[in-house]
């Protein structure tokens, strides 16, 4: 018996890379899938039905179910129709993983609205639509689980990439929300912020040094090195585990989830910008999220 018998799971973008990998361990599990996927560049030109088409028939060869799916998550009606296509051949919906994405990579200050809003149509606007055409299912059902992927781009930041930063710590913000105005209905939503290499990452133009070692490291790193994590997630094993940000770097899983006080300084007289500036500022400053952060996360070999 698989972990997910009976449990019906849309994966949107997997066509490739982490979400071909989820969608065949979801598989092997005994889930039913949608394998959505627009096959689209990685910049968002185009589409093709045979990037989902190609996964749908893995999974069958394999002995389990799936059904393709070619629809955008970009926009709220053909997000409801993905959604409507698990309901449709399934008749139900567990769990929803809103993986699709694209780049558009320009620095910040040359960036044009078209890149931005691309990018955050993708990846934001695409992770609402699915999670909130699914949510009145799951709510009715009282159980059901999110995971989105998100990324150390957002989290810590990331070179040309404002458009993608945006939107990835926007869907941590989405995924805790979601959380929180689900507890009550027992569906939970968690965050991943993988690391693999994949079409997508193969596409980043390497700007210094520091970030073509970083390729270099991700290269080492199977996209369906992911899948664990993602599928266990989704599993009822994982009924108590919600609103969290873990980050899977090949065989190593750690936390992210953000946004705790770090280290307060208080003074019972107020502050003015003088005071901020002598006593608050080198306080604080040990726990500042610097550059270091992102070397701490990234000069590290996983062999
Ligand atoms: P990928 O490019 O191999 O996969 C993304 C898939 O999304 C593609 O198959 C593409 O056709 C599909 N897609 C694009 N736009 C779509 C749309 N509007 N509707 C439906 N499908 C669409 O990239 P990868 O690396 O597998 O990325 C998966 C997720 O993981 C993305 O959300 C990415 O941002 C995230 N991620 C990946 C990292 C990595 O190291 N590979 C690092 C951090 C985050």
């Amino acid at each position: 018996m698989g972990l997910l018998e009976d449990k019906v799971v849309v994966v949107t973008g997997a066509g490739g890379g982490i979400g071909r990998g989820i969608a065949l361990l979801l598989a092997s599990e005994g889930a039913s899938v949608v394998v959505n996927d627009l096959g689209a560049s990685v910049h968002g030109e185009g589409a093709s039905a045979s990037a989902a088409g190609k996964v749908v028939d893995e999974i069958r060869a394999a002995g389990g179910n799936a059904v393709a799916n070619g629809d955008s998550v970009a926009s709220w009606e053909s997000a409801q129709r993905i959604i409507g296509q698990a309901l449709d051949t399934y008749g139900r919906i567990d769990g929803v993983v809103n993986n699709a994405g694209i780049l558009r990579d320009r620095f910040f200050f040359k960036m044009d609205p078209d890149e931005w809003r691309a990018v955050i149509d993708v990846h934001l606007n695409g992770t609402f639509y699915m999670s909130r055409a699914a949510a009145p299912h799951l709510r009715a059902q009282q159980s059901g689980a999110y995971v989105h992927m998100t990324s150390t781009s957002g989290l810590i930041g990331g070179m040309g990439q404002a458009n993608y930063a945006a939107a990835k710590m926007g869907i941590a913000g989405l995924s805790r929300s979601i959380s929180i105005d689900m507890a009550q209905a027992r569906v939970r939503s968690n965050c991943i912020a993988p690391f693999a290499f994949s079409r997508m990452i193969g596409a980043i133009p390497v700007k210094d040094e520091a970030q073509a070692a970083r390729v270099e490291t991700l290269k080492k790193m199977d996209p369906a090195m992911v899948a664990p994590l993602a599928v266990y997630l989704l599993t009822d094993a994982a009924a108590d585990v919600t609103g969290q940000v873990f980050a899977v770097r090949a065989n190593e899983i750690f936390l992210m989830s953000q946004s705790r006080p770090l280290r307060s300084v208080h003074r019972p007289e107020g502050w003015t910008p003088q005071s901020v500036a002598d006593h608050a500022i080198p306080a604080l400053r040990a726990n500042f999220y610097g550059p270091d952060m992102s070397k701490d996360v990234f000069s590290w070999d996983p062999i």
